[in-house]
């Protein structure tokens, strides 16, 4: 499968979340794809023609491009201990443009709140079993992994409230920052053992705190991903989070590497988050990606109706800018 063949849920049959009975009354963004810019009196010189003529572009760009194969399991961890950065966000989007162009993808939620799990579509009550059995109860991966019910090839091992205790627990258990690796090493040997086709992709989804769970996850991965916010408190607190990462690459994790910087809620009306982006790129050249994700209603209406962006609204710029980042995150050479 190529990029952008997500399967999409276009019947938008939305699958409510049970908020208590509250129903979420969510707006609807202007669907610029829908305008086509092959209408006869196509004006292309108004801001939103010429926005329609540069996502055409892009589209083209990635339309059919095939997407490699790394040579060994990508496990990456989305952290940044500021929270609602977009970090649950873009773990589930980017796992699922690499899905959708046939990767083998598995998130891995371990944040008590379960966003990520429910982004996906995937059950994580209280009852449920989840990475909070597999880190305390010895519970096996593979018993506690779902498949995501919209996306092919995408996998997701649920976080439950339970996990809200983990980060106690997990202090008096025997090698309490290595759990969630041993997990993932015995999956991956699990999957082999009975014939699965070898994970492309793993992303762990980190709850806002450097405590126990996220070290688990800094020790468990190869490489980091860091979304940051373009708002003005982007930078504070990066250093304190780069500073933690040296301490496990120095004691617990020398493979580990800060591979990918995703500038996030990109909104193009500012000079600030346009400040923000050029001090990001200035700062760390290497590791942003060209691909720059936007404020976008569609992104955050997504996760309401238990899915991502990329199948709630393939056609929308959000989805676009994932699979742009997707992309490129895939076609970059493994660090
Ligand atoms: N590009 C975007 N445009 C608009 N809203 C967005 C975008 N990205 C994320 N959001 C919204 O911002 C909020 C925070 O995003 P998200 O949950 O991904 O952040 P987080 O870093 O995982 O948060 P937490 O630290 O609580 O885990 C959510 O309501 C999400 O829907
Ligand atoms: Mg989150």
């Amino acid at each position: 499968m190529t990029l952008g063949s997500a399967r999409s849920n276009a019947s938008n049959q939305p699958k409510m979340v049970d908020y208590s009975g509250v129903k979420l009354n969510v707006s609807r963004e202007t669907d610029v794809a829908a305008i086509s810019p092959l209408d006869n009196d196509f004006d292309d010189s108004s801001p939103i023609a010429s926005q329609l003529v540069n996502e055409t572009k892009r589209r083209e760009r990635l339309l059919g491009r095939k997407l490699p194969k790394p040579g060994r399991t990508r496990i990456l961890t989305v952290a940044n201990q500021k929270g609602g950065v977009g970090k649950t966000t873009t773990t589930v989007n980017m796992a699922a443009a690499l899905a959708s162009a046939g990767l083998q993808v598995l998130v891995i939620d371990i944040d008590p709140q379960g966003n990520a799990s429910t982004a996906l579509g995937v059950p994580h009550h209280a009852d449920v079993d989840s990475i909070y059995d597999v880190l305390i109860n010895d519970v096996s991966m593979a018993e506690v992994i779902a498949e995501c019910p919209d996306i092919d090839n995408l996998y997701c091992a649920p976080a439950t409230i339970h996990l809200a205790g983990a980060e106690i627990e997990l202090v008096s258990l025997v090698a309490r920052e290595q759990r969630l690796r041993r997990a993932i090493d015995e999956y991956v040997k699990f999957r082999a053992n009975n014939g699965q086709e070898r994970l492309d992709f793993i992303f762990i989804d980190c709850p806002p705190s450097l405590g126990l769970l996220t070290v688990n996850a800094f020790c468990a991965a190869n490489e980091v991903m860091i979304p940051i916010q373009c708002e003005y408190y982007a930078l504070e607190g990066l250093s304190q989070l780069l500073k933690n990462i040296e301490m496990i690459q120095k004691h617990l994790n020398s493979d580990l590497v800060v591979s990918t910087i995703l500038l996030t809620m990109y909104d193009g009306r500012t000079n600030l988050a346009a400040h923000v982006a050029a001090d990001v790129r200035e700062h760390f050249p290497q590791q942003v990606l060209q691909a720059l994700i936007p404020r976008s209603v569609r992104i955050s209406e997504a996760p309401s109706y238990q899915q991502t962006v990329m199948t709630y609204d393939p056609s929308s710029t959000g989805a676009l800018s994932y699979l742009e980042a997707a992309a490129e995150l895939a076609e970059r050479s493994i660090p």
